[in-house]
């Protein structure tokens, strides 16, 4: 019962993708891959208000500024907007907000996301990617669903890191654009 629930709401985020994706499609010759450190440079200007206004610094180490990932621009900013979204509701005031990105092997690019907010306790850790999963009084739980529906759509991962630490901690494993892009 819970599981086809699980399932229809699972349906339905799906096709809302596929049909914002092919809305898009007409007007978008956008290319297929983008350096990793010009998406996080213009989210950082999207929310520097909001940054600034909290008191939460924003921390980005990047191993080779030219790291560049095979996945389109405005897909990863949407990627990281939903994360720093999350990351920023998390943390509230006072705080700070890492992106880290290095490649991790034989061609993965490894993205990690992670901040000093309230954490995720084990317990929901598993349900954070449910469709309409949310905490949150206002929240829709579409957030992280989409990021999951995004990335596996360009042969990605996303997870929560292992470490039971307190902090959130997202890594998402994307494939390596072979382009370097300036
Ligand atoms: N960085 C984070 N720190 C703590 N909890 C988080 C973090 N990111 C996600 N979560 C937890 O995962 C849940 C699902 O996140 P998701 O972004 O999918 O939905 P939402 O933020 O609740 O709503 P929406 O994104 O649709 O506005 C959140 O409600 C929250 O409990
Ligand atoms: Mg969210």
């Amino acid at each position: 019962m819970l599981l086809e629930e699980t399932e229809r709401l699972n349906q339905i985020v799906t096709r809302f993708l596929e049909f914002t994706r092919d809305a898009g499609k007409q007007q978008d010759d956008e290319p297929r891959f983008c350096r990793v450190e010009n998406v996080v440079n213009k989210i950082q200007q999207l929310f520097s208000h909001q940054l600034a206004q909290q008191n939460i610094e924003l921390r980005c180490s990047f191993n080779d500024p030219e790291i560049s990932v095979k996945i389109q621009e405005s897909h990863l900013r949407q990627i990281l907007m939903n994360l720093l979204l999350n990351s920023i509701e998390a943390i509230g005031k006072n705080g700070w907000l890492q992106i880290e990105a290095q490649e991790e092997s034989d061609g993965i690019i490894k993205i990690i996301v992670s901040d000093s907010g309230y954490g995720i306790p084990p317990e929901i850790a598993g349900r954070v990617f449910d469709p309409f999963f949310t905490t949150k009084d206002t929240g829709a739980g579409l957030g992280l669903a989409i990021v999951e529906r995004i990335i596996a759509s360009h042969q990605g991962t996303i997870q929560l890191a292992e470490d039971p630490s307190t902090n959130a901690r997202f890594e998402i494993r994307l494939p390596k654009a072979d382009k370097i892009l300036k």
